[in-house]
């Protein structure tokens, strides 16, 4: 008994390995920001410690700079967001030249989501970026809810997805590519499958849920574009069993993304198969939300004994 105290004393002191593997690139722990909920990253750097992140992945880039979608184009919901942004952006150079270096910096790993309207503007941005040090994977984003053309118009038909995938991963030689699913979809699964087998090198679920609000006394859409995303905690079970789903379809590592604010919603992901987790609407009300979850899931592990996060990565366990 006094040997088992002892030896569970000495756990208890001891810091978890926290690092995580998503296509031969090491994340130091499983937490990442989602796109589009912290900016370049840089704006966080006065609010929180930007070392403590296993990765940032920063907004959706194109080539060129677009201004994105006039107001009101954000709303808050019951536990959500709905968001029309588009894809407002700097531009791929402006980035490279003005973000990059300074991100650097940091002991985090820089993830780039990219965007398009059309495929050749997909392709050309990831050349230009699979040439840029500094960047460790893109993260291929068709599943945007918010734009006339491109984005999501490639998640819709698993055939388009397959070729946008397999053409993004040819013009990216060097970064491995993960592709960020809509959950707008009748199967994930279907399309899962598809970014597999076109060369997909890992999954990010999910984007967010297409969604609308009205102001009954101006009876107009609450947002110009008419519809929005919505994300937050309101869709945290919905994303949570599509990513359960992905994660049985695939091999390949899902990352899981979708109203995370806790370490308790991480570890949800984490169990149900996720190799690592996105926090994303929760930036905006709680800026350190991120680390707090990367604290907190060390913590846990620390308390339960367990020295590797990658225990329980899958773990989930089925009634008698
Ligand atoms: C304001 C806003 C902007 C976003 N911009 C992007 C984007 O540029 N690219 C992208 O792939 N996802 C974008 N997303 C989706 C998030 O990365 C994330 O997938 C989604 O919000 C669900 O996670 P959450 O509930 O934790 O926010 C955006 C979300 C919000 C709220």
């Amino acid at each position: 008994m006094l040997m088992k105290n002892a030896a569970s004393e000495k756990s208890l002191f001891r810091t978890p390995h926290m690092a995580v593997d998503i296509a031969g690139v090491r994340f130091k722990n499983p937490v990442l920001t989602a796109s589009g909920t912290f900016g370049y990253g840089l704006e966080f750097a006065d609010l929180m410690d930007l070392n403590s992140l296993g990765g940032i992945v920063v907004k959706g880039l194109s080539m060129k700079p677009i201004k994105g979608n006039p107001p009101p184009r954000i709303y808050e919901t019951a536990s959500g967001m709905l968001n029309a942004i588009g894809w407002q952006n700097i531009g791929a150079t402006e980035f490279a030249a003005k973000k990059l270096p300074a991100l650097r910096n940091y002991d985090t790993n820089i993830i780039v989501n990219i965007v398009g309207f059309e495929l050749n503007e997909y392709l050309e941005v990831t050349r230009f970026l699979n040439d840029c040090p500094g960047i460790k994977a893109l993260e291929l984003n068709i599943s945007c809810p918010n734009v006339s053309k491109g984005g999501f118009h490639y998640n819709k038909d698993p055939r388009d997805t397959f070729t946008i995938t397999a053409e993004t991963k040819k013009a990216s030689p060097r970064l491995p590519l993960w592709v960020k699913l809509s959950p707008n979809v009748t199967d994930i699964r279907e399309f899962a499958r598809a970014c597999e087998d076109a060369g997909a090198d890992a999954l990010s679920v999910v984007n967010t849920f297409m969604g609308m609000a009205i102001d009954i006394e101006k009876q107009r859409p609450r947002l110009r574009f008419r519809t929005g995303g919505l994300s937050g905690p309101a869709i945290k079970p919905i994303a949570l069993r599509l990513v359960w789903e992905a994660c049985q379809a695939v091999k390949i590592p899902v990352i899981g993304i979708g109203g995370i604010a806790s370490a308790g919603d991480a570890l949800e992901f984490l169990i149900a198969g996720a190799r690592a987790v996105q926090v994303g609407t929760a930036n905006f009300y709680r800026p350190d939300a991120s680390q707090s979850v990367a604290l907190g899931l060390q913590e846990y592990c620390r308390l339960r004994h367990i020295d590797d996060i990658n225990e329980l990565i899958g773990s989930l366990r089925t009634y008698e």
